[in-house]
């Protein structure tokens, strides 16, 4: 059995995270853009470790100049989803990506992702919705106009306000100011903890930064109290197995704490992050779980449903993709 054509509900990736290789080698020739380093002999990504993946990530933005380039690649990433039975998306967009945190370029980049996300929907049958995200390894000065250009730009696009990055710079509460002004916005929040860092990242984060999701949180499982309390929250988790597993965040497969979360009553989900860089789809994700836990069609309509519950999109969209995944 291969999951490939269930339709799939899709909560944490990272858009230059999902360019495939040969998307990031045909803008560098284009540009004359010097990316060695970035790729293996292969043609895959080539990187050591988690901080060297920030490093080489970083290095293949660099050929993406311009709001065209993020049209195509919105295009080229949608498809590629799309192919995989992903019917609704959910991917984090960066202001320092895209035009450094000024708000009037981020309104152009915008507008050329928001068009091709519409013309993706009519070719391929698939929804995208931006969550505004801060590197946090940039630091919190800069993860300000990152906010900024998220409660300037809310509404049927961009749905939330996130943090991504290397996890162990600075504590949750450093990124406080940024997150309280996408709050006041009203955005709904989410941001990366537990990847690498410990339970009271997790903990701090909930408390510091008042999200509703958080990006991974695997850690979480090493404290059963916090277990519990996420539990009763109703807190969710963007699980995303595959590149923990590539990065070495967890031991293996048969070692991830996804079922232990779930068996406690954990609301998690399941992403793919940063596809190419892990080798993963979603079709594998899907995959990898049945083989290693025995997850059934029930389980993935309920995980399914549990991503649609808390997508940050409107009614009628969440309505829309309701009927998908009943189909
Ligand atoms: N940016 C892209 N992928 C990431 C990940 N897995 N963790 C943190 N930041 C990221
Ligand atoms: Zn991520």
């Amino acid at each position: 059995m291969t999951y490939q054509v269930m339709p799939k509900v899709e909560l944490h990736t990272h858009l230059e995270g999902c360019a495939p290789p040969s998307f990031i080698r045909g803008l560098a020739k284009e540009k004359s853009v010097d990316i060695s380093g970035v790729f293996n002999a292969d043609g895959s990504y080539s990187y050591r470790d988690f901080d060297h993946f920030l490093t080489v990530y970083e290095a293949a933005c660099t050929t993406l100049q311009g709001p065209q380039d993020f049209y195509r690649l919105v295009k080229a990433v949608l498809e590629e989803s799309a192919s995989h039975g992903v019917v609704y998306q959910e991917t984090f967009l960066s202001p320092d990506f895209c035009g450094g945190g000024d708000v009037e370029a981020w309104r152009d980049y915008l507008a050329a992702m928001e068009t091709a996300a519409a013309e993706a929907e009519a070719e391929f049958d698939i929804t995208l919705k931006g969550i505004v995200t801060a590197i946090r390894h940039f630091g919190p000065d800069a993860a300000k106009p990152a906010a900024l250009c998220a409660a300037e730009t809310f509404g049927d696009f961009i749905t939330g306000f996130g943090m991504a990055g290397g996890e162990l710079a600075g504590r949750p509460g450093d990124f406080a100011y940024a997150f309280d002004m996408a709050r006041e916005a009203r955005m709904p929040l989410t941001c990366h903890a537990g990847e690498w860092g410990g339970p009271d990242m997790v903990a701090d984060t909930l408390r510091d930064l008042k999200v509703q999701r958080i990006g991974h949180g695997i850690n979480a499982v090493r404290d059963p109290a916090l277990v519990d309390q996420l539990a009763e929250a109703g807190t969710v988790l963007e699980v995303c197995p595959g590149s923990n597993v590539f990065l070495k965040a967890s031991g293996g497969w048969d070692q991830h704490p996804i079922k232990t979360l779930r068996d406690a009553g954990v609301k998690v989900t399941v992403s793919t992050d940063d596809p190419p860089f892990f080798g993963t789809t979603m079709t594998h994700e899907f995959n990898m779980l049945s083989q290693t836990f025995g997850w059934e069609e029930a389980d993935f309509k309920d995980l399914n449903q549990t991503a649609l519950n808390a997508a940050f999109c409107d009614a009628e969209t969440h309505t829309k993709i309701a009927k998908r995944l009943e189909a």
